[in-house]
């Protein structure tokens, strides 16, 4: 091992902005690395915008901007609000980069060259209109098991099962509401197959070191992957396309967008490395420690092509792959209709990024456990820990030492002593939990030993003995002076700000590091006025975040934030039509009078809605997951009552209810108010 580490979090779609999500991981990675810096290792920060894909091309179509124009306007905002959560990157870069291209480019031809890229025709569905190739979720239409309609080309909403886009009944473009038609085309495709036996090998390798390259949890189910049989991964896609051409196909095919995105490590890495008269093949082709964070969604494309691609180039693999869960809001997915699908810059218009920073890491292990940001919980916690315990201690401690007793230190009160050994021997193990990402329990012990030294200092009450005895104030103030030295030390990567308050007012000879917070300052040191380390945070801040990220839609109806599909992330409109496309459909009011579980189905709930003149309609509906059939009994929903009965799960639905929702566990039943009648009629 050269020592060098090389550490990326995921590049962030240039097609949206920065939400709380993406910040989740951007911390947990600053962390990660400020941590391994403050432990004496020569680390690297390396990432990017992925800027490539069909969503980005019609995105920027939509705006009558060029695809340029739209990532790179992209690219800044980004960078911007990074920047002001402090994430401390040494670049930001961008997928759509020379540098990119030129390895992205090398990695194929490396693979062609051993034969590794087979092309096979193959048929898809196209839009005549649009002149473009549909991705999956660009077609919708009626479900060919269920019948259920409007349902995207790949998998069924209603009834939960999955088909290939030709398989849909009634197909039509999302984009323009054109029927697509099938079509061949030749693509290009990565044998994956062909690099089993080197995946196995480094699937079970240990990093050098003894240390885990994938979290025991994440190794099984990636194993498992393989075990099913690798197939072969479809690299090309056809034009309109914004990407790069795939070398010998220019003009005829791309990239497809995950081939280049993780290539953009190594672009920002040459990118860095030229700015910084570094050589990158120290990273990429020697023995440095690469280490990637990503989120759960993406460990596919981190643990089985990647390492595959690079290994056929002869680049560097990744030592480590951490993987972390998904962030829920209030205990739910993202939503936008109800406030929690919070923009990073929005935050930073109420609070400031300290906060977040504290509390993403206060609950971030070395697991992939989602996190939840309970707004009543971030408020409790950073009061409680942060504020009454660690900047209290110090605040109490420092303010009395220069304003009553001269402003010097003295020698630690013997009392103390065991307590201070117990902090060091704390802050022994500090090292060793960020290097696991356990940057939870490394902050536990901050707190814990802020804790001992608050109950010291209340016990021995110095402010008594300003005038009795100063010299046993003093002592009892130095120790607790040396304990929020710790203190600072292990909030340091989370809170850099705090340290940096920490080393000038306390007038540190050095910058706080792992090992210098432990060395006592010497009796006679004299220090500087207390500088505020963290103030209350106002839970109505909190709710006015809420309020100013609620997207309020026309029609009352809630929808949901998705989670990004890797093909697109906007959502497009159906087909334009006008009010007589309306009419066709008959809304009612409906009251649920009854509701239970479909046998041998996790999705689906057999409810008997009353209709008032109407009578009883026996409807299904794929909300299983998100309602619990007691919670349904007396709700007045919206009824789509004139759909043609289908049959379903062994019965007859007689009709559909309205409901909106990201993913089948984050569905909202529209409701309506308690003064409607059955039957009435909703327009
Ligand atoms: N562009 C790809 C990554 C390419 S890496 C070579 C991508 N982009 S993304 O913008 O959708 O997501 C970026 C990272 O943010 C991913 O690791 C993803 O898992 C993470 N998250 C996005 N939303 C998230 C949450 N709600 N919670 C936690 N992480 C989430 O994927
Ligand atoms: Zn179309």
């Amino acid at each position: 091992m050269s020592g060098r580490v090389l550490v990326t979090a995921a590049l962030p779609y240039a097609n949206g902005s920065i939400h709380l999500g993406h910040l989740l991981e951007a911390i947990q990675t600053d962390v990660y690395v400020r941590a391994r810096r403050l432990a004496g290792d020569d680390v690297i920060f390396m990432w990017a915008a992925d800027t490539h894909g069909t969503p980005i091309e019609l995105r920027a179509r939509k705006e009558g901007i060029t695809p340029e124009a739209l990532i790179e306007r992209a690219h800044a905002e980004h960078a911007a609000v990074f920047r002001d959560f402090g994430i401390g990157s040494d670049i930001y870069y961008t997928t759509h980069s020379e540098e990119t291209r030129r390895h992205a480019e090398r990695i194929f031809a490396a693979m062609r060259d051993a034969g590794h890229i087979h092309t096979r025709v193959t048929t898809q569905l196209y839009c005549p209109n649009d002149q473009m190739f549909l991705p999956d979720r660009f077609v919708r239409g009626q479900c060919p098991k269920c019948g259920a309609l409007d349902q995207y080309g790949d998998s069924c909403e209603v009834c939960g099962s999955t088909y290939a886009p030709s398989e849909l009944k009634d197909p039509h473009c999302s984009i323009c509401g054109t029927t697509p038609v099938p079509r061949d085309s030749e693509h290009l495709f990565v044998a994956l197959a062909e690099h089993e036996a080197f995946l196995r090998g480094w699937l079970r390798a240990p990093e050098a070191g003894g240390r885990t390259r994938l979290q025991p949890t994440v190794r099984n189910y990636v194993m498992r992957w393989v075990e099913d049989g690798l197939r072969d991964w479809d690299i090309s896609r056809d034009p309109p396309y914004f990407g790069f051409a795939i070398p010998g196909y220019e003009g005829k095919k791309f990239f497809y967008v995950w081939f280049d995105a993780p290539v953009g490590y190594i672009g920002a890495t040459e990118k860095w490395c030229g700015e910084h008269g570094r050589d990158m093949n120290e990273y990429w082709r020697g023995d440095a420690e690469i280490v990637h964070v990503i989120g759960k969604d993406i460990v596919y494309f981190h643990t089985l092509f990647w390492p595959a691609m690079l290994h056929a180039a002869g680049y560097t693999t990744p030592a480590r792959v951490q993987v972390h869960g998904w962030l829920t809001v209030n205990g739910e997915k993202m939503s936008k209709s109800r406030g929690t699908f919070i923009l990073g810059r929005t935050y930073l218009e109420h609070l400031p990024a300290d906060y977040l920073r504290y509390y993403f890491a206060a609950k971030l292990g070395g697991e992939q456990d989602d996190i939840d940001l309970s707004m009543e919980d971030f408020a409790a916690r950073v009061n409680a820990e942060l504020v009454n315990k660690a900047a209290n201690l110090a605040s109490r401690c420092v303010k009395f030492v220069h304003q009553r007793l001269g402003a010097t230190l003295g020698a630690p009160a013997a009392d103390a002593a065991p307590l201070l050994e117990r902090a060091r021997a704390r802050l022994a193990e500090v090292p060793g939990l960020y290097r696991e990402f356990e940057s939870a329990r490394a902050l536990r012990l901050a707190i814990e030993i802020a804790e001992d030294f608050n109950v010291y200092v209340t016990e021995a009450a110095p402010w008594k003995l300003a005038t009795s005895d100063p010299e046993r104030a003093r002592a009892v103030c130095s120790a607790a002076i040396e304990a929020g030295k710790i203190v600072a030390a292990i909030l340091k990567p989370v809170l850099p700000g705090w340290a940096e308050k920490t080393e000038r007012m306390l007038r540190l000879p050095a910058p706080l590091d792992f090992v210098n917070a432990g060395d006592p300052l010497p009796a006679g040191h004299e220090i500087d006025a207390y500088e505020t380390l963290a103030e209350r945070l106002d839970p109505a801040k909190l709710a006015a975040i809420v309020e100013a990220s609620k997207a309020t839609l026309g029609g009352g109806a809630t929808v949901e934030a998705a989670a990004p599909a890797h093909e697109y992330e906007v959502e497009p409109l159906a087909a334009e039509t006008t009010i007589d496309g309306f009419k066709g459909v008959d809304l009612r009011v409906g009251v649920v009078q009854s509701c239970v579980r479909v046998k041998r189905s996790d999705k689906l709930l057999q409810l008997g809605v009353d209709l008032g003149p109407l009578g009883t309609r026996t409807i299904f509906s794929g909300i299983a997951l998100s309602y619990s059939p007691e919670q349904l009994v007396g709700k007045r929903v919206v009824v789509f009552a004139n759909l043609k009965p289908r049959k379903m799960a062994g019965g007859v639905s007689e009709g559909m209810i309205l409901a909106a929702g990201a993913s089948d566990d984050a569905i909202t039943v529209l409701e309506l108010d308690p003064r409607s009648r059955p039957g009435d009629r909703i327009s």
